[in-house]
């Protein structure tokens, strides 16, 4: 253990069903070498789920879903704890606690609330509003240091400190709650869609050959990557030539991150090579890395029982750690029992 005592991780995801690729190497991936220094906790956000139009149908299964691919990506239900959000009311009782600490005027400024909401600010849920003080309320109910997140969370990590440090001032309790850090993980990381290099990868877009779906098979990834958007031009010699060119920039750091090394280091083994051949490089390094998880996934959600005992178990650790922090938050805000 190289972390402090006192350091633990928090990090989720929310269940809302095709996963893919930016979701393991811009997330998952980097939660893995974590466990080796931390203490850490990976939640399945079900309640964020809640805060736009959602399929009370599909819900539990997207839960599994991700529970699983935590699991079958690295993340080690022994080590790590592993439950989903709602099983543990903590997070909802915190999270009223924050609403009431958090200013109107600080989540005006979330952009990501803004990106959401767009023209129909009107129309939303209040649940989206203040889907940053439930976040924070995650993190702060186990008093987690350390929050790997990516670029487009940062701001809901900084609001999470400044949440937990005017709860430090306002009740007088100096150090009561952690200020959290958020690690993030490089811009160089975010996984763009297929199809347009300038979008984020999502499981929300309407083409499917815009994503390589954690579950998809060596055909599936194989004709992706085929019909991938690229230019014309060959691959450059140098990280600098990328620029201007979105998506050859993304398919090489797909192909870097899988290869856990630099893009100049792909650069140098490619250089001057066709796209064509390039891809076809890109689609047997990708299925030989995702083939074993998907494989994995498949195997634990043959048995939906086995993964609900597996969050059950983890709920409770879950609880056992929120409820002195919990019992100490109604101290100090005065409620009587
Ligand atoms: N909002 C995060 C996302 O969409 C998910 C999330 C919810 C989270 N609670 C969290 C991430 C707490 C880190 C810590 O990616």
């Amino acid at each position: 253990m190289s972390g402090s005592h006192n350091s633990l991780v928090f990090s989720g995801m929310q269940p809302t069903g095709n996963l893919h690729l930016g979701n393991y190497l811009g997330a998952i991936r980097n939660w893995l070498k974590l466990q080796d220094q931390y203490r850490c906790i990976y939640c399945v956000v079900d309640m964020h789920a809640l805060t736009v139009d959602h399929d009370p149908k599909s819900l539990a299964q997207a839960t599994r879903e991700v529970a699983a691919a935590y699991m079958a990506s690295g993340v080690d239900p022994k080590r790590s704890i592993i439950f989903n959000q709602s099983q543990v009311a903590a997070h909802a009782e915190l999270a009223w606690v924050l609403n009431c600490v958090a200013r109107i005027g600080w989540l005006n400024r979330m952009t990501q609330f803004k990106d959401k909401a767009g023209k129909n600010r009107e129309a939303m849920s209040v649940g989206l509003y203040a889907y940053p003080v439930l976040m924070a309320a995650d993190i702060l109910a186990y008093r987690a240091t350390h929050v790997p997140v990516g670029d487009d969370q940062k701001q809901h990590v900084e609001l999470a400190r400044d949440i937990a440090q005017k709860f430090n001032n306002d009740f007088g309790v100096a150090d009561f709650f952690p200020l959290p850090e958020p690690i993030i993980q490089g811009p160089g990381m975010r996984i763009m869609s297929l199809r347009d290099g300038t979008a984020k990868m999502s499981k929300s877009d309407p083409s499917d050959y815009s994503r390589i779906n954690l579950t998809d098979d060596a055909d599936a990834i194989a004709q992706k990557f085929r019909k991938a958007k690229t230019d014309p031009h060959p691959l450059p010699e140098a990280e600098k030539e990328l620029e201007g060119r979105p998506e050859a920039d993304n398919l090489i750091s797909i192909y870097a991150a899988f290869s856990e090394q630099p893009k100049q280091a792909v650069l140098d083994g490619f250089r001057g090579a066709q796209f064509s051949a390039f891809k076809g490089a890109l689609s047997e390094l990708v299925v030989s890395k995702l083939s074993p998880i998907a494989a994995e996934m498949r195997r634990l959600l043959a048995d939906p029982a086995e993964i609900d005992r597996l969050l059950h178990k983890g709920a409770e650790e879950a609880r056992a750690l929120a409820a002195p922090v919990i019992a100490d938050v109604r101290r100090v805000v005065g409620f009587v029992g």
